[in-house]
């Protein structure tokens, strides 16, 4: 793994920007995989950024997101269907239809995760991985676990992550129990990982990953065997880290 240490998260979106524009520019018709969360919204508006500018031609792309709230659909603003339109899709000149997110709205997790599956493997190789770290080192809603799931599943978010997430609800009773994400083999195939972590909460957690054991406990660990993991990391995520 290469860890970039960053002053703040300014810089950690530029730099991230930066190495996704790469991507789209040395292979136009690449297949970005994305995320969500507050990590990698400063990464979205730097490449809107280059995309206003000129610099920068989605036309080609094809995206592939990690995650979504079972039972939320687009038009729901907590949706990761809804956050990626927001921050990213309808700014940009990306065709909507080469655009993925798995399909919240369909209450039979099999059929959701076997169809996004099928999605995955029609798409080809991710070029590049995008991932944001959870609190609890998560990875898309790969939670915690006693193995690394290889394709896309259902899961039941952890406490951890409910807590964490209700600031985004009205109420914690608002925040869905269970989720679809891709799943951990998914993520190690992608050509390329670039992690963007972020403030002193996740100090703990990121030296868990960078440093301890490689286990499904710690799902992010896996990232060590990558051979091309990348993790941009601001200094108060790093505090904890002897790099
Ligand atoms: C969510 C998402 C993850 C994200 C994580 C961290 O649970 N499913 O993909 O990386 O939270 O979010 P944040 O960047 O807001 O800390």
């Amino acid at each position: 793994m290469k860890v970039y240490k960053v002053k703040d998260y300014q810089e950690l979106s530029r730099k991230a920007a930066n190495i996704i524009a790469a991507q789209v520019i040395m292979k136009p018709d690449c297949v970005l995989g994305l995320a969500t969360g507050s990590s990698p919204v400063g990464t979205y508006d730097n490449l809107t950024a280059m995309y206003e500018k000129g610099d920068l031609d989605f036309s080609s792309v094809t995206t592939v997101n990690l995650d979504e709230y079972k039972g939320l659909d687009a038009s729901n603003d907590q949706s990761y269907r809804y956050f990626m339109n927001t921050h990213l899709f309808n700014r940009v000149n990306i065709p909507m239809e080469r655009t993925f997110v798995p399909d919240g709205t369909e209450t039979d997790s099999e059929k959701a995760c076997s169809a996004y599956n099928e999605i995955l493997h029609s798409v080809g190789t991710v070029d590049l991985q995008l991932l944001g770290l959870g609190h609890d080192g998560h990875i898309g809603f790969n939670e915690p676990a006693d193995y690394f799931p290889d394709e896309t599943h259902c899961v039941d978010l952890t406490e951890v992550t409910i807590q964490a997430n209700k600031r985004f609800f009205q109420s914690e009773a608002d925040v869905p129990r269970q989720a679809y994400t891709m799943g951990i083999g998914t993520i190690m195939r992608a050509k390329m990982v670039l992690v963007v972590v972020s403030g002193a909460d996740k100090a703990d957690i990121l030296n868990q990953v960078i440093t301890g054991p490689v286990t499904p406990q710690v799902p992010a660990s896996i990232l060590q065997f990558h051979p091309n993991a990348v993790i941009i990391a601001d200094e108060a995520a790093l505090s904890k880290t002897d790099l």
